[in-house]
This record gives C-alpha cells, sequence and structure tokens, in this order.
C-alpha cells in the first residue's frame, strides 16, 4: 500500500484522505483486467495545460467584502491554499493543481432542471454578472481533520434558488460537476461513480451561509479550487464543497453523493461539522490549521451554529446529522 506521511499533521494518506478508500480500490485493481488498463491512461499533467482567454468576469474582482463574515484565525496564505487541493477527477494526492490547468472553463453553462417552473441553462458569465459577487472571509474545515481560512468571492445560494422557481414539491437540490474524462484522467475510472454529485435540502440551499464561489483571494476562482462555479458550506466537512458545478437539479429525492455512494458509512448526506462524532478511522475533536502547525479544538457548526443550528432542530432523533 502506497503510504504517504505528511508532514505537519502526520497521518498517513491511507488514512487521512478517506476518500482514497484505499480498500476499495485495491480490490477494484485486483478485480479487473479493465480497471488495469484504465489505470494506465494518466497522462502528464504538463502535456494537457489549456491556454485560457482572459476571464469574462475579470473586472469583478476584488469584491466588496461583507463584514457580517469574520474568522477567528489569519485568512490561510493563498499558495499553501492553491497548492493543497482535493479534486478527485485530476488525481488522489493533494498536488493536482497543475492537472486541473487542464480543464476548459469557458464556455461554462450550469443547467437548471428537475422540480422548476421552466428548466433553464445559463452561461456562467452572464449569471455571475445578473446576481452580482460579494467576498466573505469562511472557514474551511476538512473531514481529514485539517483546516483553512479563505476570502471567497461568490454570491449567496439562495439568488439561484430564486431564479430556478423550484416548485413547492421540491425539497432538495442535487448538484453535479462537470464529466469531461478527457482532461480529468481519473474520470476515466469507471469503477469510480462519476461524476461527483452532491446534495443540500432545500433549507440548506436557501440559509443565507450556503455560498455559490466564483472566486478567491481577490480574483477569479483557480481551477484547483473548482473554477468556475463551487459550493462553500463551511458548517458542513469540505467534501460537500462540490466543485466546478454544471447542474442544479430540484428532487423530492434525497440526493446521494458521490463518497456517500463509495463508503456511506463514513460518509453521509448531513455532513455537520461535529467535534463530538468521531469519523470511524479518525478523532473530529480538534484540526490542524494548515500553514502553521497550530493544532485547534473543532468547534460544533464549525462555530456558525448561530447561522444554521436552527436548520436541524427537530431533526436530531431521526436523521444521522453528521458525517
Ligand atoms: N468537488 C469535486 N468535484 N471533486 C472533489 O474531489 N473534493 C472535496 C470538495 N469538492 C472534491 C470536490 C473535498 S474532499 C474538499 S476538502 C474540498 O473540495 C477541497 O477544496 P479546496 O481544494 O478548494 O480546498
Amino acid at each position: 500500500m502506497n503510504v504517504i506521511h505528511r508532514r505537519g499533521w502526520n497521518m498517513p494518506e491511507s488514512q487521512a484522505t478517506p476518500e482514497h478508500l484505499f480498500f476499495n480500490r485495491r480490490d477494484f485493481l485486483i478485480g479487473g483486467a479493465t480497471a488495469i488498463a484504465a489505470s494506465s491512461f494518466a497522462a502528464p499533467a504538463s502535456a494537457q495545460r489549456v491556454a485560457d482567454a482572459k476571464d469574462p468576469t475579470a473586472d469583478l474582482y476584488p469584491a466588496k467584502r461583507n463584514e457580517m463574515f469574520t474568522l477567528d484565525r489569519p485568512v490561510t496564505d493563498e499558495k499553501l491554499n492553491g497548492n493543497f487541493n482535493n479534486f478527485y477527477e485530476f488525481g488522489m494526492q493533494k498536488t493536482i493543481a497543475e492537472a486541473a490547468q487542464a480543464l476548459p472553463i469557458r464556455p461554462w453553462t450550469v443547467k437548471i432542471d428537475g422540480m422548476v417552473e421552466k428548466e433553464q441553462t445559463l452561461d456562467i458569465d452572464t449569471l455571475i454578472r445578473k446576481v452580482g459577487i460579494e467576498e466573505r472571509l469562511y472557514r474551511h474545515r476538512c473531514v481529514e481533520a485539517w483546516s483553512m481560512a479563505v476570502p471567497w468571492s461568490g454570491f449567496p445560494m439562495a439568488k439561484l434558488v430564486a431564479m430556478a422557481k423550484p416548485l413547492g414539491s421540491a425539497k432538495y437540490v442535487r448538484m453535479e460537476t462537470f464529466m469531461n474524462p478527457k482532461v480529468a484522467g481519473e474520470q476515466r475510472k469507471t469503477w469510480y461513480p462519476w461524476p461527483y454529485v452532491e446534495g443540500l435540502t432545500m433549507a440548506e440551499a436557501g440559509n443565507d451561509l450556503t455560498f455559490l464561489v466564483t472566486g478567491a483571494y481577490g480574483h477569479p476562482l483557480p481551477k484547483q479550487h473548482g473554477a468556475p462555479l463551487r459550493l462553500a458550506t463551511p458548517w458542513k466537512y469540505g467534501f460537500k464543497h462540490i466543485k466546478s458545478i454544471v447542474r442544479f437539479t430540484f428532487t423530492d429525492k434525497r440526493p446521494v453523493g458521490y463518497w456517500e455512494m463509495l463508503q456511506s458509512s463514513e460518509y453521509g448526506f448531513w455532513a455537520n461539522v461535529n467535534p463530538e462524532v468521531p469519523h470511524p478511522r479518525w478523532s473530529q475533536a480538534s484540526e490542524e490549521v494548515i500553514g502553521t502547525g497550530e493544532r485547534r479544538p473543532t468547534l460544533l457548526f464549525n462555530g456558525y451554529g448561530a447561522q444554521v443550528a436552527d436548520l436541524y432542530k427537530g431533526l436530531e432523533k431521526t436523521e444521522r446529522l453528521w458525517a
């Protein structure tokens, strides 16, 4: 087994990156010639970088900061954040920034369908200009027990929900990432349930904290963070923050996310941060603040309880509200 020890938080990657699901993967690899053939597809990332035209919304950055959203810690260094990512479409390791540059992000459209008055396909630049953007400082807590603090730019998801005009019967929003195995090498591994999917309840989607991100650190979103549109729900573990979204489907069926599909006992629908509920393989009581060497106690709802605890009132007994 390939175990990579990381400085600082020092957890073997096989444990620290639960999404790797090493055992499942090994079983798959042992299990089939198809798997072996598919794994040999990986091309060197440096050969795939696409030359992009200037982002058509670049003039909107830096967006005005919304001072309602403050931090209890310094913002993470941009370079560090941009080189320590989870974007499994481009590789199972944290250093996928270079490989992610292969993703073409213009033209980019977002489909809105399912239980809505009328299906729509929106051009990303038209959407961004129509809704307008602001900057917010958010904490980010990964299920792997590390955290960062990020200046995201974007708009409340409530604005997209309003544009979508969902029917009263819609209970959830299902979000989907692009599917492009030509540039995203891991998507050629057909034993994973691509495309990446995540879901929220309608109440979660409409909460003021739920943010659709278009930029970071005062400029358009770098590809490795999920350009041109990703989700930020800072009271939930990071795997809920789906990247490079192409589709929002309003539905009455609870969506099954990518990780839930792979390992439902470890990565559930709700995934709200709770230091008292350990992951089956490690504690969630504290987190390594990336770039500082500091270990901090993790806060319930990642410190956002005042804004979101009400969403879960009455559900405690019927739902498992933590990853
Ligand atoms: N979205 C897609 N499409 N693919 C992914 O692999 N990884 C998730 C989430 N969104 C992921 C994704 C995980 S596990 C985390 S912690 C965050 O993205 C990481 O976001 P960052 O790289 O911007 O820090």
